[in-house]
């Protein structure tokens, strides 16, 4: 892109500034704002004029969910079927670590993150331990796929390297990395990161899919014919991967895509919950709760919308591509944006001071057909590290993985 083309792209989302300083730039530092211009989508920034119309919800209906009691009974059925796929190598496993981990408040990766006490245990140790049993039990090496972003794709895999992988084979560790998006103040400006640089960010979990068809990994998957992918986050330390009962119930149920769920510890819970929309299935978030939501009951008196995601699917790779074909909503959330001022120092803000553009993953099973949510025990597989102390952080994990018998 040449400097005219650039001031057209500028002008047209009223992005002018962004050129502010090209003239005082090295020829290096000139083409690399040109390339970056040229490379991210500014019309995500038009979202902030019309942001109260994004989050319409359709009409929101109970969604049951598999409970623990169908499970145990089913078990050895599921457990059977799910074992089956993983050892015809059909089943393939996503890391989403692309994410910036701003709350837990470190400089590396969120995955790099040490949990241990006595010894080192790092997250990304602990997921890669908790997929290895699976191989493990059932003999079989799991494709294993981590996003990474721009932001921490250089010390991610090297970390990997450094750990030989945490004892995984490294013939089944395959890396890439999701698209950015540009990071703006509350009038939709981009913020500068530097002279020759806008800020971005990683645009939310929900690009993993396109970002695996446009870097190539797609084509992996098909010629190692898996047909379906265990998508997770980084930050669950009991998560458990590919788990064969899970996958096997799926299967059996002939559904598009499973969810593990959690039953809520209180009606108010900060989670979201899993429900029909429009008669697909959805997540209503904690904040689209209504009371007449939160008190409903369903057949039995229990209540109707008392399961929330865990942030673990299991994803049929056919219906990834079907979906791959139409785009994902776009969701704006305030964030704390590091920028440099007009007097060209660099910002790091204690507060939230714009807004980033990000897709999420939950809206992909709005676009399926069906959803089974599968219920797990939340204190066996579900400890999130979202920050340093309190709730959902690294002192509740510890408790959790300590309850778990892991030793750290
Ligand atoms: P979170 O919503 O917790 O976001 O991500 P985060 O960026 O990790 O943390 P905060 O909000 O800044 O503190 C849930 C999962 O989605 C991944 C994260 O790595 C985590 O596994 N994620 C999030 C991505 O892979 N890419 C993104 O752009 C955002």
């Amino acid at each position: 892109m040449n400097l005219e083309q650039a001031r057209e792209k500028l002008a047209k989302y009223g992005q002018e500034h962004v050129l502010s300083y090209y003239d005082e730039l090295s020829e290096d530092k000139k083409k690399a704002l040109l390339d970056q211009i040229d490379s991210l989508d500014l019309s995500v920034l038009t979202l902030c004029d019309h942001r109260e119309q994004l989050a319409k919800k359709g009409e929101i209906t109970p969604l049951a969910a598999m409970q623990l009691d169908e499970i145990e009974k089913h078990r050895e059925e599921y457990e059977a079927i799910g074992t089956a796929a993983i050892k015809d190598g059909k089943i393939g496993a996503v890391l989403l670590a692309g994410g910036m981990g701003t709350r837990l408040g470190s400089d590396d990766p969120k995955g790099m993150y040490d949990i241990g006490i006595t010894k080192p245990m790092y997250i990304f140790e602990r997921l890669i331990h908790n997929l290895t049993e699976v191989v493990e039990k059932t003999g079989t090496y799991i494709s294993l796929f981590v996003m990474t972003s721009d932001k921490n794709h250089d010390k991610t895999t090297a970390f990997f390297k450094a750990n030989d992988y945490f004892g995984y084979d490294p013939s089944y560790v395959t890396f890439f990395k999701q698209e950015m998006a540009p990071a703006a103040d509350y009038n939709g400006k981009i913020y500068m990161e530097d002279k020759d640089k806008m800020s971005t960010s990683p645009n939310g979990n929900g690009g993993w899919f396109l970002s695996m068809e446009r870097s190539g990994v797609l084509d992996l998957i098909h010629k190692r014919g898996i047909e379906w992918l265990n998508v997770f986050a980084v930050d669950n330390v009991l998560q458990r991967i590919a788990d064969p009962v899970f996958i096997g119930a799926t299967l059996a149920k002939k559904c598009a895509v499973g969810s593990k769920v959690v039953k809520k510890a209180a009606p108010d819970e900060k989670v979201g919950v899993m429900c029909l929309e429009d008669g697909k299935p959805s997540i209503v978030e904690y904040y689209e709760l209504t009371d007449d939501l939160m008190n409903a009951k369903d057949q039995k008196g229990d209540p109707a919308y008392n399961f929330g995601v865990i942030l673990n699917y299991l994803f049929q790779v056919s219906g990834l591509e079907e979906i791959a074909k139409t785009s994902l909503p776009l969701h704006i959330v305030e964030k704390k944006i590091p920028y440099m001022d007009e007097q060209g120092n660099y910002i790091k803000p204690e507060e939230p001071n714009g807004y980033k553009f990000e897709s999420l993953v939950l809206d992909m099973i709005h676009m399926m057909d069906n959803c089974l949510p599968f219920e797990v025990v939340r204190e066996k597989e579900f400890a999130p590290i979202k920050n340093r102390t309190g709730k959902d952080s690294v002192e509740s994990a510890r408790e959790l993985l300590k309850q778990n018998g892991v030793c750290l």
